[in-house]
């Protein structure tokens, strides 16, 4: 019996994009169409995006949204159609999505109008006529929606979905009234987190469901280390919680026909050979005898940055190298220009941010390296696996679900896809990598395992059949 679905993100692809919750957002609305499910996506028009040509007339419009007039028209790009919250005072700004380098001083009351506009939205439909049966809310700059439908005590259901417990959407107590909120939310049970209020927690307490992005992750949620500080929240949601895996776009991510990349497929892998030649010179590397590695991230602690300056000098003297894309933390951008400077020829180093290199990247790598302390669902693993670049992850999170460890069981059943190491230190980290220059080296063992790792299932169909189930059983 399947409906309509308005979701509700802050980055969403082709339109702007920091982290997978963009490519995750921006991949939904087909995976849905698939069960029949009508999603549109709800994000806000940062500069440059809400003016588009493609615009459509007016579809939901207010005088004053938190301090000022804000419509929404459905605009398309690259075939990609989304619903564009215009609000020039809150979002027609220098800086990206939420200020940079600062994050922008009233985050909190411009998602609240994103996530205030979503529940009116979902309540009174779009002047096309179009009304959602359930709002889907990802993270915290959506957490206040279902928190708005269930103060205006609406039925339509709802569902909050956690991409990273990190970002809680912290705010002062003191802009209840600003954000609209009712006094009485204000309680340990509800919005109170130690004194403030916290919109991931909204969230986490007033959807009808909450799923996060693996089910190892779900699991790990509910525990303290992991849990920062919201386990005991997601552990009183158990019964409503859901891991649900995340696919990756197949038509994006396809090496017989990305078009920044020499292709290749299974079968005829001289493409791969092509693109790793290609990316040696790119980032100026040479004698190169092991494994090529490739690192595109977020530069932070969380991805287990801080650990390559210990793990990578043996790892280059046993002839592998390293090439680095991202950009985050200033302490860690240092350390790599440091380990860069230290290994010339063997660890290349690009600050920045830059899709197109980072598909040139997975497909000329002959391994990804992924060491983070904790990942939610992670994506660039499973972009390895499909660009033949063996990855070598920490045992967390989606890490863990979407990486089969080449132990040696793993390895005579022929099911080996990567390497996964625990705990997360130097230590393990690097004897990670001495397994992979062991294996790279074993020619005809890494052709099976890079073959295994480009056969896996890795796009949306299980999962959309997941998300499609639980928004039936919301509105059963
Ligand atoms: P997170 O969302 O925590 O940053 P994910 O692995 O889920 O981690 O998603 C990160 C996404 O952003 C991937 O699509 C990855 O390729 C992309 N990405 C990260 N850093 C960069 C960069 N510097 N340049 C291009 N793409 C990047
Ligand atoms: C978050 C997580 C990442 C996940 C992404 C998409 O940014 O850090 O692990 O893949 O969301 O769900």
């Amino acid at each position: 019996m399947p409906g309509k679905v308005l979701s509700v993100a802050s980055e969403v692809v082709p339109f702007i994009k920091t982290g997978g919750l963009a490519d995750v957002a921006g991949a939904l609305p087909s995976a849905l169409a698939d069960h029949g499910w009508d999603m549109r996506t709800l994000m806000p028009g940062y500069r440059g995006l809400q003016k588009g040509p493609n615009a459509s007339k007016v579809l939901w419009s207010v005088d004053d949204l938190f301090g000022g007039p804000a419509s929404v028209r459905s605009c398309t790009q690259g075939g990609a159609a989304v619903l564009m919250l215009d609000a020039p005072h809150l979002f027609d700004r220098d800086g990206g999505p939420y200020g940079d380098p600062k994050d922008f001083k009233d985050n909190a009351i411009r998602f609240a109008a994103l996530s205030w506009a979503a529940a009116d939205i979902a309540q009174n439909g779009l002047q096309d006529g179009w009304t959602p049966a359930v709002l889907h809310a990802h993270d915290w700059q959506a957490g206040l929606a279902p928190a708005y439908l269930q103060f205006a005590g609406s039925s339509v259901k709802s569902v909050t979905t956690v991409h990273n417990i990190a970002f809680q959407g912290n705010a002062s107590a003191a802009l209840l009234g600003a954000l609209k909120l009712p006094i009485s939310a204000f309680t340990p049970d509800c919005l109170e987190y130690w004194g403030h209020l916290s919109t991931l927690k909204a969230g986490l307490v007033t959807a009808d469901a909450v799923t996060t992005v693996s089910p190892t992750y779900a699991a790990e949620l509910m525990r303290p280390e992991f849990g920062m500080g919201l386990d005991g929240v997601i552990a009183s949601r158990s019964a409503d919680l859901h891991g649900i895996l995340n696919g990756i776009d197949l038509d994006l991510w396809n090496p017989a026909t990305d078009p920044e990349i020499k292709p290749f497929r299974i079968g005829d892998m001289k493409g791969k050979g092509l693109n790793r030649t290609a990316l040696l010179a790119e980032f100026g590397l040479s004698d190169i005898s092991g494994p090529l590695a490739v690192i595109v991230s977020r530069l932070t602690t969380q991805k287990g940055i801080d650990l390559l300056s210990q793990a990578i000098p043996d790892f280059v003297a046993s002839g592998g190298g390293l090439a680095v894309l991202g950009s985050g933390d200033p302490d860690l951008e240092e350390q790599l220009k440091v380990l860069a400077k230290a290994h010339p020829g063997k660890v290349g180093l690009r600050i920045g941010y830059d899709d197109s290199l980072s598909h040139r990247m997975f497909a000329g790598g002959d391994a990804v390296l992924v060491p983070s302390r904790f990942e939610p669902c992670g994506l660039t693993q499973m972009y390895g696996l499909r660009y033949g670049a063996i990855p070598v992850v920490a045992a967390t999170g989606g890490l863990a679900d979407t990486v089969i460890d080449a132990n040696p069981m793993a390895l005579a059943d022929g099911v080996a896809t990567g390497i996964q190491f625990h705990p997360v230190d130097a230590m393990s980290f690097g004897r990670a990598l001495r397994q992979l220059s062991t294996l790279f080296a074993q020619r005809p063992v890494w052709r099976r395992m890079q073959k295994r790792g480009m056969t896996q299932h890795l796009g949306w169909a299980t999962s959309s059949a997941k998300y499609a189930a639980l928004y039936e059983s919301l509105i059963a």
